[in-house]
């Protein structure tokens, strides 16, 4: 899996004057079905999440509010990238290592996920996913 599978996706937008609307409908807008939702809120100033990475997962990574960065990793190349629209997703494709800093104050960020919560399909130490990643290109 290389970083360049990861993008960020512009979602549909629904202008008007009472407030804009947009929606997600999974294996349409997004390349995954959805079978979880999870977001990280009241983050405090200068705190880091994620850390990790996913065999199976794939995600889509929003700022519902605020902004914050995530830092994509795939062994061989890094990227940092700014999320601060709620209607721009960050699609993040299995065996991308991760980690999310820089949030701003009130920053949500929702998280859609391929599969329910499984800690066996993290990697939470990083020399591991390196290690894999090698094995995976012999
Ligand atoms: P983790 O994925 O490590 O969070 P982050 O990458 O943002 O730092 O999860 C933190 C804790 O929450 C961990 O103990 C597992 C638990 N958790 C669930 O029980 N279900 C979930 O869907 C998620 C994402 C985490």
């Amino acid at each position: 899996m290389s970083i360049e599978f990861c993008k960020k996706i512009d979602l549909p937008k629904i202008h008007d004057p009472r407030g804009n609307l947009t929606f997600i409908e999974g294996c349409n807008h997004i390349p995954f079905n959805i079978q979880r939702v999870y977001y990280l809120y009241d983050v405090p100033g200068g705190a880091e999440r994620g850390g990790h990475a996913h065999k199976e997962l794939h995600q889509l990574i929003i700022a519902m509010s605020g902004s914050f960065d995530v830092i994509l990793d795939d062994g061989r190349a890094k990227k940092r990238i700014q999320l601060n629209r709620s209607y721009n997703g960050l699609y993040v494709c299995p065996m991308m290592w991760r980690e999310l800093d820089n949030f701003s104050s009130g920053a949500v960020c929702m998280v859609l996920a391929s599969n329910c919560y499984d800690e066996s399909d993290y990697y939470r130490d990083y020399n591991q996913f390196i290690q894999a990643v090698d094995s995976s290109k012999l």
